[in-house]
This record gives structure tokens, sequence and C-alpha cells, in this order.
């Protein structure tokens, strides 16, 4: 048992001195690609791959806690990757459901909010049952908003969406007037929240994979051929650091 630390206390912590701190990404996106080939270089099974991924879930989780960064989502999970191997998925299931036990108390006392995108009621029930108690006892946190993106993906979130809002006419509770781009937004499950100022994607792939279509609109990208658990907090600074540098014109004049 590790002792619990409050990571925000004054004496924990010096960001660096770099970054500035006035223009930090609200929501960081990450695709956490690459536990596969990381083990396969190894010649480890995937899994022992993904079992390394938490590890760098653990320190990414901290370390955007303590920067005072609001919304982090994490692909854990598409909707494409039940086409694995049933024991790749259900490795990756227990694996969830180790995370959420092992790193609730501290997540919690670190005032994270534990929060989920997309279609969960397929997961297995623990894997629900977890995410649901993590949730309800973190909800009330006003620290980092953490979205585990679960049996999420971009089209059918757009899908879903469609469908409550098909609900909503249908019913006279939205007329089509009342359709926008903001009432969209407003359907997808990450109603409420900014869309992602950066998209990090380590392991070298060029793609979406599926990810955040609608709310990728004006997200900057930064991509590296790192694959995800040898991923550092230092990887992360730069990231900020590169997307600092940009020039976010949206579609106008700067
Ligand atoms: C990402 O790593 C984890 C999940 C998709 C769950 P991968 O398992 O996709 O690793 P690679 O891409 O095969 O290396
Ligand atoms: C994207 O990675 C999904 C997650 C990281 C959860 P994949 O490994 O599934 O994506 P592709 O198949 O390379 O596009
Ligand atoms: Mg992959």
């Amino acid at each position: 048992m590790w002792k619990l630390f409050k990571w925000n206390s004054k004496d924990s912590y010096k960001i660096s001195d770099e970054l500035d701190i006035d223009n930090l990404p609200r929501h960081i996106a990450i695709i956490m690609d690459g536990n596969g080939r990381w083990a396969k270089e190894k010649n480890l099974p995937r899994t022992a791959g993904h079992r390394a991924g938490v590890e760098t879930i653990r320190e990414i989780v901290k370390e955007c806690s303590k920067l005072g960064i609001k919304y982090l989502t994490l692909y854990a999970f598409s909707t494409e990757n039940w086409k694995r191997p049933i024991e790749e998925v259900n490795a990756l299931m227990k694996l969830l459901v180790e995370y959420l036990r092992g790193e609730f108390e501290e997540l919690n006392s670190n005032n994270v909010i534990i929060n989920s995108i997309g279609d969960t009621s397929k997961l297995p029930l623990v894997c629900q049952k977890e995410l649901k108690y993590a949730y309800d006892k973190t909800k009330n946190n006003t620290g980092l908003v953490l979205n585990l993106a679960l049996n999420y993906g971009g089209r059918d979130d757009i899908v879903n969406a469609f469908k409550k809002l098909y609900k909503d006419l249908k019913y006279g509770k939205l007329k089509e007037e009342d359709i926008s781009e903001d009432l969209v937004s407003s359907y997808l499950y990450t109603a409420g929240m900014p869309d992602p100022d950066i998209i990090i994607r380590p392991s070298g792939e060029q793609r979406l994979s599926n990810f955040l279509l609608w709310q990728c609109a004006y997200s900057e990208f930064w991509m590296s051929n790192i694959k995800w658990p040898d991923f550092r907090k230092e990887h992360l600074h730069q990231a900020i650091l590169d997307y600092q540098k940009r020039n976010r014109r949206f579609g106008g004049i700067k």
C-alpha cells in the first residue's frame, strides 16, 4: 500500500517553467495506442502491453490533475475493439475493473471526477457496476474530469444523439428550429464539456480511429511514434508546449 497524498498540496508541485499556465488546454483527449506493439517488441503477450499502459494512465491522470487541466478523455476501448480475440477483450475489461478498484481512493481524494463516455451498457456487468460506483462517489468533486471512453465510437455517438433527438422531436420536446450545433453537442456523450483542444495519438498512426468525430472540428493534433506504455509526463508537457505555439484561427485571421 502506498501512502495517499494530495497532488495539489502546495509543497508537492512546481509546474514546468516553460509551460504557459494561462494557456493550458481545457480539454485533452488521448488515443492510447501502441500497447500491443510495445509488448511484441519485448516478446511479451499483448496483455502485458495493456498492463504497462495502465501505468502510463496513472502517471498522465495525475499530471493532468496537478496541472489543473479540467477535462482528460482517454480512448480506452472503441466500438470496433470487440473484433479482437475474446481473451484480449476479457483481459482489457479485467484491467478496467482493477484500475477502478485500485485507483478509486487516490483519485477521489484528489478531487477527480471519474466519468465514462460511450455505450457502457454493452460492457460486462462488473465493469458497469464499478463505473457507476466510481461516478456516483466522485460526481460532486470539483477537479479534473476523467472521461474514460469505453465502447466509444464517434459514429455511434452521433447515431445515439440522432435517436434521442428524434424522440424529443416526436414527443414535442423540441421543434425543428431548435436544432443547432450547440443543441447537437448537447445530445452527445460529451454534453456540457468543451470540445477537445488537443488530441494526442502516440504509436505512429495518423488517424482518428472513430474518436470524437463531431467534437474534433477544431482540435489541434499531436502525433508521435512513442508507444503508449513509453509515454511519460515529459511527452505530455511537450505536447502542451507545442499546442501553446500553435496559432488557432478557427477559420478567421490572426
Ligand atoms: C491500444 O493499444 C489499446 C486498445 C486499443 C485497447 P493496441 O492494443 O491497439 O496496441 P497496438 O496498436 O496493437 O500496438
Ligand atoms: C484506437 O486504437 C482505439 C483505442 C485506443 C481504444 P486501435 O488500435 O483500435 O485503432 P486502429 O485499429 O489502429 O485504427
Ligand atoms: Mg492499436
